[in-house]
């Protein structure tokens, strides 16, 4: 039996998923061609029943299907039913996760789910808690302003002032961590890569070496961002030996857990990739990633809350009518969410993760990420029992679900400009089969990496095998042919 907090569809990949014969699961159109089909307008007079449904059925005809099984290019696939009927609870409830006055039972939902996955994550104390985000940037770009306020409490009110802050991240780490640098006044350049080991995880070594050079040039390192679950490889740092360096340091310790942070739910992958993540300061999941819940699903954790509560604190009595007690050990009794989170208005999307939890229970959960992996090792040793085909790039153990391979039947080395249009050429035919999957940079050019889910079946495998030989020996014809 498959387990899947994605409904099982079995895809019948020589027919039409939208029956017209012009694509199965995405339009191969580009913005230009589109936007004519689409012929976007804003009429002055409503078109009412008919007009609003001529618009839901091009939505529908022209986006991509992420219910199909063939959808294996992004870190997320399609929701299941209970997900769509918390989303539409969500909306059909229409309140403000900003206070409690106007979202009792969201926040309290909100404020459960979030020390339930800090628990699941093992950070210890009293103190834990956490909040939701719009997702795994927003959640991330959070932690940084909590490290900074937290670390250097004056900036909260003065700014960045003349620190010259630095933040450390994977050089293999989401882009996200920049682009936060960006919003908060340190700008990108304050971001400093740490090298990466053949597997992807951070060199701690290096990450000491770069802290003590940069302290020695009077700059000032305060945050490190350590990933579970790489963008592309799914690599897993190792948190307890970066703990180790930011406590000698004085620095923050975030783990960006949004993709390979769900894997907490599984007993088995949480001792292979989480050891020491009860360490952080902070922890990013994500569950619309992995785990089927609708986007936006995203959390911010604590080992203490009353951090994140300071950090972003602000008095705005028309807003908020409930203080903080002044017992520094005392737990943290605030209610108005908004009052420690960057937003204000702010939709209550922990109920998403919070009903999926209750209809298929815990349990459900760990099965369910144990046969992804279980389905990401039987698709390598597909690729592997191919080896005149394909180069695979990913080590076995699997570090998460990400197999990354290139389509190689040369036995010379191929040069990489040619290995990159291979590949981007080999996933525009497969999207014409019916088989959505996304390409990064790698060691001989962009080579594939296909993010494989709990659907994933063996059925499945099979066809997608076929089809990446098939489009693959088409696409080589093509450059011999161009030669
Ligand atoms: C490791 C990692 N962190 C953060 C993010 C950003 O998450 P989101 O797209 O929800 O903002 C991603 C996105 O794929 C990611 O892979």
């Amino acid at each position: 039996m498959s387990y899947s907090p994605h409904p099982q569809r079995q895809s019948n990949r020589s027919a039409s998923a939208n029956g017209s014969g012009e694509y199965q699961i995405a339009p191969s159109l580009g913005p230009q061609e589109l936007g004519k089909v689409l012929d976007i307008q804003f009429p002055a007079a409503g078109g009412g029943q008919d007009g609003f449904k001529e618009q839901v059925d091009k939505v529908l005809k022209w986006s991509v299907n992420t219910w199909d099984a063939g959808f294996l290019d992004k870190l997320y696939a399609s929701t299941n039913p209970i997900g769509i009927a918390a989303d539409l609870l969500l909306s059909i409830l229409n309140t403000n996760a900003h206070v409690y006055n106007t979202s009792p039972v969201l926040t309290l939902v909100e404020k459960a789910t979030t020390v339930f996955l800090a628990q699941l994550f093992g950070l210890p104390g009293p103190h834990i808690g956490g909040f939701s985000q719009p997702g795994g940037s927003a959640s991330n770009s959070s932690s940084i302003v909590v490290a900074r306020n937290t670390l250097y409490p004056e900036t909260k009110a003065s700014g960045n002032g003349d620190y010259k802050f630095r933040l450390l991240t994977s050089a293999a780490g989401h882009y996200s961590v920049e682009k936060a640098a960006q919003m908060f006044g340190m700008g990108s350049d304050a971001v400093v890569p740490v090298p990466v080991d053949a597997d992807g995880r951070i060199k701690v070594a290096e990450l000491e070496r770069i802290v003590v050079e940069l302290k020695a040039k009077g700059e000032t390192p305060f945050y490190v961002n350590a990933t579970a679950g790489t963008t592309v490889f799914g690599a897993y740092d190792p948190f307890a030996e970066i703990s180790a360096v930011c406590k000698r340091h004085n620095l923050w310790l975030h783990i960006d857990g949004s993709w390979g942070g769900n894997v907490v739910f599984s007993k088995t992958q949480r001792e292979k990739g989480l050891k020491g993540a009860e360490l952080a300061d902070s922890i990013a999941i994500t569950p619309h990633k992995m785990l089927g819940v609708p986007l936006t699903s995203s959390f911010l954790l604590f080992r203490d809350l009353r951090q994140a509560w300071k950090a972003f604190t602000l008095p705005a009595g028309y807003l908020f009518h409930t203080a903080a007690s002044d017992d520094p050990d005392a737990p943290l009794e605030i209610y108005d969410l908004a009052d420690l989170t960057p937003q204000c208005g702010r939709r209550g999307d922990s109920l998403k993760l919070f009903l999926s939890l209750q209809y298929y229970g815990v349990d459900y959960y760990e099965r369910a990420v144990d046969q992804a992996f279980a389905n990401a090792d039987e698709f390598y040793a597909a690729l592997e029992s191919k080896p005149e085909v394909f180069k695979i790039v990913s080590e076995k153990p699997l570090p998460c679900l990400q197999v990354c391979f290139y389509y190689h039947p040369e036995k010379d080395l191929v040069d990489g400009a040619v290995m990159t249009a291979r590949t981007a050429e080999v996933a525009r035919r497969l999207k014409v089969r019916g088989w959505m999957i996304d390409y990064a940079p790698g060691p001989e050019g962009k080579y594939f990496r296909i993010v494989i889910n709990t659907r994933t079946t063996s059925e499945i495998i099979a066809q997608l095998v076929r089809a990446l030989e098939e489009a693959g020996a088409e696409a080589v014809a093509e450059e011999q042919a161009g030669k």
